[in-house]
């Protein structure tokens, strides 16, 4: 009755922490209990080790066109190294390209990944150009199963409006929709970007300097506003700074339904790292940026006490050499984006959990269950039940590595944690049923991966 059964681990979910083994079939989870047998079955031991529902990561940038260049992982390669850091489901942006609708959008990004995801994925639609036929398309577009959409208030021809978010805002709100937004003040950078570059200031250090934490809590603050104008849930993807996160926790304060994602980045990284010798600082660059340290520490508490409620990786990949030296005489033509779909699991759980940070099923809540709650996929995802799909991650907590290109499967010339040492790493990871990662080798089929419809969006 079983096809497999994975014994002696300790299930770990968003609430409990307990001894049991798990059958599965079919790709479901089928039972969990004590001491389950059946013939036939193959066994997959778990002693000593974590059992996780796999990781959900609702930000990445696979095979998206940006700043003059493409980033460098396809849904094959981007859902390879998900796969083998412990990520069992992505969903990707799905970005509008001027004057085409939103179902010939998807159409184009479908063909990226169809035939190539190897783990399941869905799609976030990120308007650029809203008009009315957009606006009455976003009702069509949430009922067949991609109901989130990202509007960017900065970036020369993806930004919107503040009366255009406004109507998207309403729109949703009519049909059980959510927005999510990049909240950065576009005029605020756009004035320090042109004064810096003036006055011949082209390092990467400017790209923060021009890009303030105020500018970036200013748009938060605004966006948070426009949402409760029209009485929308409202998610702040890559929230980097304590200005944004106090306009976040104010909202909450006050009941709004506003919720708010950070990144691995902003937790591990600072605004130092642009200061790297020789255009090194390039690597970081991405919007918003990297920030002064004292912000990872209220970042950190968000996470623990529920302000924030996931980690995804805003995974966008762009290699060193011949893509982010694109902006070698000007930091304003760096392509804004970096790596970090592997390894956010095992930052987070060694920076996070290690560290007393948060504790460890607050690990699974902000990494699997809150983003299949918010994003329409539990509880198939993100939860370790009976039913489920059966997308578990074995991780030993014991095994140390030390984080480095030469052990990561993004197929990108860098990456940002280079030399992290970090205690606990996934070693089994399974999609559906079947293993597709093993001992940090994909061991999976390229194409295996299916497009999620998505519905039913949790407030939380
Ligand atoms: O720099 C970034 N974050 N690049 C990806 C696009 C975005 O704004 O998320
Ligand atoms: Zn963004
Ligand atoms: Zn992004």
């Amino acid at each position: 009755m079983f096809d497999s059964i994975i014994k002696n681990g300790v299930i770990v979910t968003g609430s409990d922490t307990y001894r049991a083994d798990i059958g599965i079939q079919s790709g479901k989870i089928a039972a969990i209990g004590d001491n389950l047998t059946v013939d036939n079955a193959e066994i997959i031991d778990a002693g000593g080790k974590y059992v996780f529902p796999g990781g959900i990561d609702v930000h990445t940038h696979l095979d998206m066109p940006f700043g003059g260049t493409v980033s460098k992982d396809d849904f094959a390669t981007g859902t390879v190294a998900a796969a083998c850091g412990g990520t069992t489901t992505v969903i990707d942006f799905c970005i509008q390209p001027k004057g085409k609708s939103l179902k010939e959008s998807l159409d184009i990004w479908h063909s990226k990944a169809d035939g190539k995801a190897v783990i399941d994925y869905g799609f976030h639609v990120a308007i650029t150009d809203m008009t009315d036929a957009v606006l009455a398309e976003m009702k069509e577009v949430i009922s067949s199963g991609y109901p989130s959409f990202k509007l960017f208030m900065t970036y020369d021809g993806l930004r919107v409006e503040d009366d255009v978010l406004l109507k998207a805002l309403l729109q949703v709100r009519e049909y059980s929709g959510l927005i999510c937004v990049h909240a950065e003040n576009y005029f605020v950078l756009k004035y320090l970007v042109n004064k810096f570059l003036s006055e011949g200031k082209i390092e990467p250090i400017y790209h923060a300097l021009s890009r303030p934490a105020l500018a970036e809590g200013e748009a938060t603050g605004r966006a948070i506003k426009l949402a409760q104008i029209a009485d929308a849930p409202l998610y702040i993807v890559h929230l980097t700074c304590n200005a944004a996160l106090q306009e976040v926790v104010r909202a909450r304060d006050m009941g709004s339904k506003i919720m708010a994602e950070t990144c691995p980045q902003y937790l591990l990284l600072s605004e130092d790292n642009y200061r790297e010798p020789d255009f090194q600082g390039a690597k970081y660059v991405m919007s918003p940026p990297l920030r002064p340290r004292e912000n990872q520490e209220p970042l950190w508490y968000g996470l623990a006490h529920n302000q924030l409620q996931t980690v995804a990786t805003d995974h966008c990949p762009f290699d060193f050499k011949g893509q982010k030296d694109m902006g070698r005489e000007s930091f304003a033509k760096i392509p804004n984006g970096a790596p970090g779909i592997e390894a956010r699991m095992a930052l987070l759980f060694d920076r996070g959990v290690n560290s007393g940070k948060i504790t460890l099923n607050r690990f699974v809540e902000i990494t699997s269950t809150n983003p299949a709650k918010i994003f329409g996929l539990y509880p198939s995802k993100g939860s370790i039940v009976a039913g489920a799909d059966a997308d578990l991650v074995i991780f030993d907590p014991k095994l140390k590595k030390t984080i480095s290109k030469t052990i990561l499967h993004e197929n990108v010339d860098y990456t940002s944690y280079e030399g992290f040492k970090v205690t606990g790493y996934p070693v089994l990871t399974m999609s559906k049923g079947k293993v597709i990662a093993k001992d940090g080798n994909f061991v999976g089929q390229k194409g295996a991966g299916q497009f999620l419809k998505r519905k039913n969006l949790m407030i939380i």
